[in-house]
C-alpha cells in the first residue's frame, strides 16, 4: 500500500518520548526512502522555541541514536521540521496551530492529510482532542480525502474506569477509523513473526493446545531501572507500565485463534476474543496467582556482550526509593509476574506464566513454549519423568530468533542421549537487525493500517483483567505484600512459588 504524502504533527515534541523514540524512527523511514515524497514534521509543546533551535534539538536527537550522519540526509530531513509552541488547554493556540499546519500543507504540497501525534501524558489525551476538533482539525473530507488520524501513546487510561471516560469522550470527535492506539511491542519483527510462524507453517498449529502444551512462559525483563522517568513509572508501577499492554499483547498474539484474513478488524478481534477468555485472578489467595516486587539497590550489574563474548561492569542501580521522582516511601511495583489460565477450548488447564520488570540482571523479552514429555521412554537409560521436554523459544530480543531443543543420540556406540538446539538467528539469515518497531507503526499509521494497534475493545478487556489487581493491591495490600529484591538479580524469590506446585521453573535465560 502507498503512503500517501501527509503531515505529522507532533505534542509533546520537546519531550523525552520524541527525541529518544519519534524522530529517530522517522528518520529511519526518510534513510530507507519510505517517508512520502511530500511530507513535513510540525512540532508542538508548551516551550518557546524557533524553527532553527527545534531542528538542532532534532539533530542530536538523531545523532543521539544514529550515530554521525552525512551532512545532507541529514539537512534535507531537517528542511522539513517546523516548529510552534502553546498551552494544550488554550483554544488560541489550537488556532495558531491550524493556521501553521495550512501553511505547511502548502508548503510541502502534502495534500492536507495530518497525522497527529499525541506524545503527552495521558490525563492530557481528551482536553487535546477535543480541542483539536474544535478548531476543525480533525475533520476530514469527503471519502476521508484528505484524511486526519490521531496517534495515542500507552497507557490508555490509569485504570478500567478512566480508560471508558477517555473512550467515550474521543468517540464524540472521532470516528473509530481515525483512532491509533500505539503498543510498540506490536511494531517489533518478532512479535509479528510469531503470526507468521504459527499461521503460515503447518506443522506447529496441529500441536498448538493443552494436548501437546506442558505451559508457556512469556517474559520481558530489562535490566535497567526506572532512569529518568521516576515521575511518571511511580504512578503507573509495572503493571499497567508493560503488563496492561505490551505482555498481554504478546500473550494474545500467542494464544489467539487463527483470524479468517490478515485484515486488521479480524486480527483484532481475534486479539481481544483471547484478552476475554482469561480467567480472572481469584480474589481468595492472590499471592499464589500473582506476585509484585521492588528494586533495592544492588551490585554492579555484570552483562555479557555477545558480540564480543567479553563482559562489562554497569554501575549498580539505586535503591527504587531514592530514584529522582519516586517517593521514599514508594509502594510502586517495579516488577510483577502472575501465573494465568485461559477459559477456552484449545488451552483449558494450561497454566501461563507472565513476568516483567526492572533492574533485573539482563535485558531479554521472550515467548518460550514448552511441549509436554514422551509418554512412554524405551530408552532404559532415562525414564520418562528424565526426558527433558521439547521447548519452542520465540527471541523477542535481544539475539533475535527462534530455538528449538530437541534431543539427539550423542556419536559413538552407546545410546547416550543429548539435549541440541535448532536455531534460527535473525541476523545472521537476513544480515541485519530488525527495524525499529516505531518506524513499523508509523508507516501503518500513515498508511491507515490498524492491525497491529490497539481496539478500543481490547483495552478494555485488558482493563478488566488488571482492575481487580489494582484493587486488591490498594485495598488488601498484605494479602500480595511487595518483595523487595536486589537489582541484578532475576526478580523476587517469592515469584518462583507461583510456579513450584505445577512442577515448573522459571526459564534462566542463557
Ligand atoms: C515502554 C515502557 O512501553 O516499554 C518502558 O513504558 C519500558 O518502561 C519499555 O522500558 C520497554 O520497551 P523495549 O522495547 O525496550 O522492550
Amino acid at each position: 500500500q502507498p503512503v500517501e504524502d501527509c503531515g505529522i504533527i507532533v505534542f509533546g515534541a520537546s519531550g523525552d518520548l520524541v527525541h529518544r523514540k519519534l524522530i529517530p524512527a522517522l528518520y529511519g523511514l526518510a534513510l530507507r526512502r519510505l517517508l512520502p515524497p511530500r511530507f513535513y514534521i510540525l512540532g508542538f509543546a508548551r516551550s518557546e522555541m524557533t524553527d532553527e533551535v527545534f531542528r538542532e534539538r532534532m539533530r542530536e536527537a538523531i545523532t543521539d541514536a544514529h550515530g554521525e550522519q552525512p551532512a545532507d540526509t541529514l539537512n534535507a530531513f531537517l528542511a522539513m521540521c517546523r516548529y510552534t509552541s502553546g498551552s494544550y488547554d488554550d483554544p488560541a493556540a489550537y488556532e495558531k496551530l491550524a493556521g501553521r499546519c495550512s501553511v505547511c500543507d502548502l508548503d510541502f504540497d502534502s495534500s492536507g492529510n495530518r497525522l497527529f501525534y499525541l506524545a503527552l501524558p495521558p490525563e492530557l489525551h481528551p482536553e487535546v482532542v477535543e480541542r483539536l476538533a474544535q478548531a476543525g482539525m480533525t475533520s476530514e473530507g469527503q471519502d476521508h480525502k484528505p484524511w486526519a488520524r490521531v496517534v495515542f501513546e500507552k497507557p490508555f487510561g490509569h485504570d478500567l474506569q478512566s480508560a471508558l471516560r477517555l473512550d467515550a469522550r474521543l468517540g464524540k470527535v472521532l470516528a473509530p477509523h481515525q483512532i491509533f492506539r500505539m503498543d510498540h511491542y506490536l511494531g517489533k519483527e518478532t512479535v509479528q513473526s510469531v503470526l507468521m510462524f504459527r499461521f503460515a507453517n503447518a506443522i506447529f498449529e496441529p500441536l498448538w493446545n493443552r494436548s501437546y502444551i506442558d505451559h508457556i512462559q512469556i517474559s520481558a525483563l530489562e535490566s535497567i531501572g526506572v532512569e529518568h522517568r521516576g515521575g511518571y513509572y511511580d504512578k503507573a508501577g509495572c503493571l499497567r507500565d508493560m503488563f496492561q499492554n505490551h505482555m498481554l499483547q504478546m500473550l494474545a498474539i500467542t494464544a489467539m485463534e487463527p483470524p479468517i484474513s490478515f485484515q486488521a478488524e479480524r486480527v483484532r478481534e481475534e486479539r481481544t476474543k483471547l484478552l476475554r477468555s482469561i480467567r480472572p485472578w481469584p480474589e481468595d489467595d492472590p499471592a499464589n496467582w500473582i506476585v509484585r516486587g521492588q528494586y533495592m539497590a544492588g551490585p554492579p550489574n555484570i552483562l555479557p556482550n555477545t558480540q564480543t563474548g567479553t563482559r562489562t561492569a554497569h554501575s549498580a542501580l539505586p535503591d527504587y526509593r531514592r530514584e529522582r521522582g519516586v517517593a521514599q516511601d514508594s509502594e510502586t511495583e517495579t516488577y510483577v509476574a502472575a501465573r494465568l489460565l485461559i477459559d477456552n477450548w484449545r488451552w483449558q488447564g494450561v497454566p501461563f506464566y507472565l513476568r516483567s520488570g526492572k533492574g533485573l540482571q539482563r535485558k531479554v523479552s521472550e515467548i518460550a513454549v514448552t511441549f509436554k514429555r514422551v509418554p512412554y521412554s524405551m530408552f532404559g537409560m532415562t525414564s520418562k519423568a528424565q526426558m527433558p521436554a521439547n521447548v519452542l523459544v520465540l527471541k523477542i530480543q535481544p539475539d533475535e530468533g527462534i530455538d528449538l531443543t530437541i534431543q539427539t543420540k550423542q556419536p559413538g556406540p552407546k545410546s547416550c542421549m543429548s539435549s541440541m538446539s535448532l536455531s534460527f538467528k535473525y541476523q545472521e539469515v537476513f544480515g541485519v537487525t530488525p527495524p525499529n518497531a516505531y518506524e513499523r507503526l508509523l508507516l501503518d499509521c500513515m498508511q491507515g493500517d490498524r492491525t497491529l494497534f490497539w481496539s478500543s475493545e481490547g483495552v478494555e478487556a485488558a482493563w478488566r483483567l488488571i482492575d481487580p489487581v489494582l484493587d486488591m493491591w490498594r485495598r488488601r495490600p498484605e494479602r500480595c505484600p511487595l518483595h523487595r529484591y536486589p537489582a541484578g538479580s532475576w526478580g523476587p524469590e517469592a515469584a518462583d512459588a507461583l510456579l513450584v506446585n505445577a512442577g515448573h521453573r522459571w526459564r534462566r535465560p542463557p
